[in-house]
């Protein structure tokens, strides 16, 4: 009903090949073997052509008879035709030159791998590093201001920086540095940030971004719909700060033109907020301040000035 069914042939290529192979070699043996027995035969008729039948009788090399050198020539042949049978079909046959070539070839593609990895590497580099530089001409071109956008947070070494809405740390030196480098600036900040604080900070105009309408703030808390507008609120401010959480330090990364980042030397498993990753190959540290645990700080901590390569 469904037709016949297909006879599959139960040898395989690589059976194929070594039948090929094993007759091929049954060839030369047998080749070889003619070739001995034609010696033989040959070197007896020589020697009685020369010695029965006085067949160049008086021609002699070195006094030595003519049919001697004529065996030995012949000898050699054979020895030539034994060797290439048991010595160079066995062991440099084809089967060596493919796996010679094989080699060859894979050592080639081994190289234009590394080449291409090495290439790709150094292109990517370049490519990152021009894209990085052109997004700070424009941001700052955009914006008509050489202002420097800084980004302000503390870190632990996995990157927490908050549970619950809240801080995980207290440590007074960091808070102190950062009431020094923000007072007098404008901070910005997403509403949760914003709504972690009891009260606005003082000496410092307030830029808090949500996406609700008629959000509720004190009277000089100023309110936008994106990191945009809050750059456009601040720019008459030549070093605006971005001071978190963790949602617009996200969106923050390819604006900001600066990291000031305290690093927590300790990690935090319970923690809900993290900092993104700082990617080396498009920030570079200018500054390194170590501090020290102590009675006031629970942890030590490392302040890290970060620039755009
Ligand atoms: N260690 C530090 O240095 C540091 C610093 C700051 C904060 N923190 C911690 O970080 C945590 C808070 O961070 P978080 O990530 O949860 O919140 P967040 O970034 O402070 O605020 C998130 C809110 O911002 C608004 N928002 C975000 N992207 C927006 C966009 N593109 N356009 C308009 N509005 C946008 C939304 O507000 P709406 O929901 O109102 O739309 C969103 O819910 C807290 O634990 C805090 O203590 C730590």
């Amino acid at each position: 009903m469904f037709g016949k069914k297909k006879t599959v042939s139960q040898i395989d290529k690589e059976q194929l090949e070594l039948i090929k192979t094993a007759q091929k070699r049954i060839r030369q043996k047998k080749r070889l073997y003619i070739h001995f027995v034609i010696f033989l035969i040959g070197a007896v008729f020589l020697i009685l052509a020369n010695t029965v039948l006085g067949i160049g009788k008086d021609f002699q090399i070195f006094k030595i008879d003519w049919f001697v050198f004529a065996i030995g020539l012949w000898l050699f042949f054979f020895i030539y035709h034994l060797f290439n049978v048991f010595v160079t079909h066995k062991f440099m046959g084809k089967d060596w030159e493919e796996k010679q070539l094989a080699k060859l070839v894979n050592k080639q593609k081994d190289k234009i791998e590394e080449l291409k990895t090495t290439y790709l590497k150094d292109a990517q580099t370049d490519v990152i590093s021009k894209a990085n530089k052109d997004l700070v001409t424009q941001v700052k071109q955009n914006k008509k201001t050489d202002s420097e956008i800084t980004i302000i947070v503390a870190a632990g070494e996995d990157n927490a920086i908050g549970k619950d809405n809240d801080l995980i740390w207290h440590l007074s030196d960091d808070l102190k540095r950062f009431k020094s480098l923000t007072e007098g600036h404008h901070i910005i900040m997403g509403r949760k940030t914003f709504e972690s604080f009891p009260k606005p900070l003082p000496k410092r105009t307030h830029i808090v971004i949500s996406r609700q309408e008629g959000y509720k703030v004190p009277d000089d808390v100023i309110v936008v719909n994106s990191i945009e507008d809050a750059l456009d609120a601040a720019h008459k401010d030549k070093s605006p700060y971005i001071i978190g959480g963790g949602e617009i330090y996200k969106q923050a990364m390819d604006i900001a033109t600066k990291i000031e980042l305290t690093r927590v030397h300790a990690t935090f498993e319970n923690a809900d907020t993290f900092f993104p990753e700082i990617d080396p190959l498009l920030w570079k540290v200018v500054k390194k301040v170590p501090h020290d645990n102590d009675e006031n700080h629970k942890f030590a901590f490392t302040f890290y000035t970060y620039e755009r390569i």
